[in-house]
């Protein structure tokens, strides 16, 4: 072993659930390593969600990460649903007082890697071959090679498994204590990131009959746009001029248009709703996309991100500074409560907005959208969850 060092948390993962935890630990005077396969520019450039729930840009700012969030995030107090040619804003603030935030996560991330380098925190970038090792035991260790290919070890009290979905951490829980939940959906997206004006002052998710349609933003130069299409879907398939037209067909509504512009960035989302238990095995923790993945449609992958690391990093602070294990105990039921409300409120818009092959459920999903749309308590359910439970 050329570097062998100890630390009190060793974190898998610098997406925004480790990069968070880091932070979070640091201010209660808890000491981390982070450990990430990517190179800081990926990490600093991957773009994926845009939504801040209310109860997460409340814990950003308690954590000194809002001046950036306060002068560039948008707040948004509702959303249109549109339905065909018919189109209704939902007022989240009548609804239930709440509003959520346009924030890239882009943003999120390179936030926290620039508070994690004015406090000094250990991030290992671009490492390889990773392994988690006696996690079940209390001296787990994680080994890995450096970016220069130095052979390292880091031994901690706990291992925090951030690593998203195809990370390590989750499969270094031996299978036999390990239980999935999963759906798969027929339907994909393709999303767009495009230099051009947003068209609308709040989102607008549309169900036409050719399909879903998302209409989002990044800031008021750059729009980010979401189209329906088969899972498996290519991206070469879809040409500029095919994705703005598509666009404009199923977001038609009297009177607007579109804004066209130069398409930055394009890409295919898979969708699935995925669950894995428990979040714990020993001395491992899990939070964030190594534990769960919901489908995007009700924005709530990076906020849920956000709300595992919030517990985990009350939990391991009541371990670490006053010896008291109940809420790391109690880590993955608590964890697990606040996210089947999120997993059923995302399979709930995904399947209630998409476009589906059988006529039945094609039928009963455009029923429950026009109830939505025609009924303020339906509504306020929304808007309630949207904007995320209360913590
Ligand atoms: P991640 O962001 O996946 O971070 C995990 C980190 O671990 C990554 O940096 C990865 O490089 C690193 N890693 C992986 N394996 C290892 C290893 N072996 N060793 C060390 N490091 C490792 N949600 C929405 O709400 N709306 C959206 O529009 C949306 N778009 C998305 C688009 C894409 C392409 C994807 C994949 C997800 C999207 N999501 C979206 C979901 C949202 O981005 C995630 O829920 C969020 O990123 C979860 O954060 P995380 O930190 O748990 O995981
Ligand atoms: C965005 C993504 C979502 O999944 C969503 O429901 C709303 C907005 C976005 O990337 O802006």
């Amino acid at each position: 072993m050329d570097n062998r060092s100890r630390t009190q948390v060793a974190i898998v993962g610098a997406g925004p659930a480790g990069l968070l935890l880091a932070h979070l630990l640091r201010r209660s005077g808890i000491e981390s390593v982070v450990l990430e396969n990517r190179s800081r520019s990926y990490a600093e450039a991957r773009i994926r969600a845009g939504i801040l729930e209310q109860g997460s840009v409340d814990v950003l700012r308690a954590a000194g990460l809002g001046d950036r969030l306060n002068r560039e995030g948008m707040r948004h107090g509702g959303i249109y649903l549109q339905h065909g040619e018919r189109r209704t804003h939902l007022d989240f603030e009548a609804g239930c007082g709440r509003s959520v935030w346009v924030y890239g996560q882009t943003e999120v991330v390179k936030d926290l890697i620039a508070a994690a380098d004015a406090d000094g925190q250990r991030i290992d970038w671009e490492i390889s071959g990773d392994a988690l090792h006696d996690v079940d035991t209390d001296a787990p260790y994680v080994t890995y090679r450096d970016s220069d290919g130095a052979s390292c070890r880091v031994d901690a009290a706990v291992i925090a498994g951030t690593d998203g979905f195809h990370g390590i951490s989750r499969p270094a829980i031996p299978e036999a204590r390990r239980s999935v939940l999963e759906k798969e959906y027929p339907y994909a997206w393709l999303g767009i990131l495009a230099e051009t004006a947003p068209a609308t002052d709040d989102l607008i998710y549309s169900r036409n009959k050719r399909g879903f349609a998302l209409y989002s933003m990044r800031s008021r130069e750059v729009s980010r746009l979401y189209l329906q299409v088969p899972a498996g879907e290519k991206v070469d398939a879809w040409s500029d001029d095919r994705i703005w037209d598509e666009l404009a067909r199923r977001f038609a509504y009297d009177g607007w248009s579109l804004n066209t512009g130069p398409v930055i960035d394009k890409s295919v989302l898979p969708m699935r709703s995925f669950v894995s238990a428990p979040m714990r095995h020993g001395n491992l923790v899990l939070a964030g996309d190594s534990a769960h993945i919901v489908p995007p449609t009700g924005a709530k992958g990076l906020n849920l991100a956000i709300s595992d690391v919030v517990l985990l990093a009350r939990a391991l602070h009541a371990k670490f500074t006053a010896n008291d294990d109940r809420l790391i105990d109690s880590y993955p039921s608590d964890a697990a409560a606040r996210l089947w409300r999120a997993t059923h409120f995302s399979y709930w818009m995904t399947t209630m907005m998409h476009v589906s092959d059988d006529a039945f459920t094609n039928e009963l999903q455009a029923s429950q959208l026009r109830y939505v749309m025609g009924s303020e308590i339906a509504q306020a359910s929304l808007a309630e969850n949207y904007t995320g439970m209360p913590y």
